[in-house]
């Protein structure tokens, strides 16, 4: 009747982070539902998921549980990259009324070998380019070291002198006219929030340049 006052959130529902493997819950609470029904929909394609307590989409990862009266919560097991995104806790009142809350999701750090520089061998004098492509969630750090700890020695470019770095940050490690000193076993360690750090070796060789009659 219209003597009922009208559903309402209490509160907000919290935006989480996880990394994948774990699980993720959102809850959303509702005072007034009186007749009214709550359900989850995905943000991104409005796929209704869970309709009050029931679950309706074939996905066996997906639970709902209704605790205390007034809360819905929409759990999500095994988190994978693809349930990063937002989802709609909606009442079915006529304007329907809705709130948000959004799963991040984070993933460890995997070099991709196939975009990633393989050993090589370059002659004194010619330049080489060191690349390491690292993907993840958030977006992987790279960090170029020397595999025998010794210093990486780089050329600015339109300088002469080599100048000694610990590491190099960046995902390529560019070497301008290279000396015989240079050659050696670069690690490239891709790394953030999300453990385990990863690594992959380049072995750079270079070799006397052979002068030709
Ligand atoms: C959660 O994230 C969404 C999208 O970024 C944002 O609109 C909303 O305000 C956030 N909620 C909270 C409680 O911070
Ligand atoms: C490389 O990045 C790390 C972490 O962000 C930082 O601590 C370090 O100082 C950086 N090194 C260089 C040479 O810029």
């Amino acid at each position: 009747s219209r003597l009922d006052p009208d559903p309402e959130f209490i509160g907000f529902i919290n935006n989480v982070t996880y990394p994948a493997g774990r699980e993720a819950i959102l809850a959303c609470s509702v005072r007034n539902l009186g007749k009214n029904k709550v359900g989850w929909l995905r943000a991104s394609d409005q796929t209704v998921l869970a309709l009050q307590g029931r679950v309706v989409t074939h996905n066996a990862r997906i639970s709902v549980m209704h605790q205390d009266m007034h809360t819905w919560k929409l759990k999500i097991s095994k988190l994978r990259e693809s349930d990063r995104g937002c989802y709609m806790c909606q009442i079915n009142t006529s304007p329907m009324k809705k709130q948000v809350g959004c799963i991040d999701v984070q993933v460890p750090p995997d070099i991709i070998n196939e975009e990633s520089s393989a050993d090589l061998a370059v002659q004194e004098g010619e330049d080489a380019t060191l690349t390491c492509k690292a993907t993840g969630n958030p977006q992987p750090r790279v960090t170029w070291r020397r595999e025998d700890g010794e210093m990486i020695l780089i050329r600015k470019p339109g300088s002469r002198e080599l100048m000694k770095v610990e590491s190099y940050n960046g995902s390529s490690l560019r070497l301008l006219r290279l000396e015989r000193r240079q050659m050696g076993a670069y690690l490239c360690i891709a790394s953030n929030d999300v453990p385990p750090a990863v690594s992959k070796r380049v072995s750079l060789s270079v070799h006397h340049h052979h002068h030709h009659h």
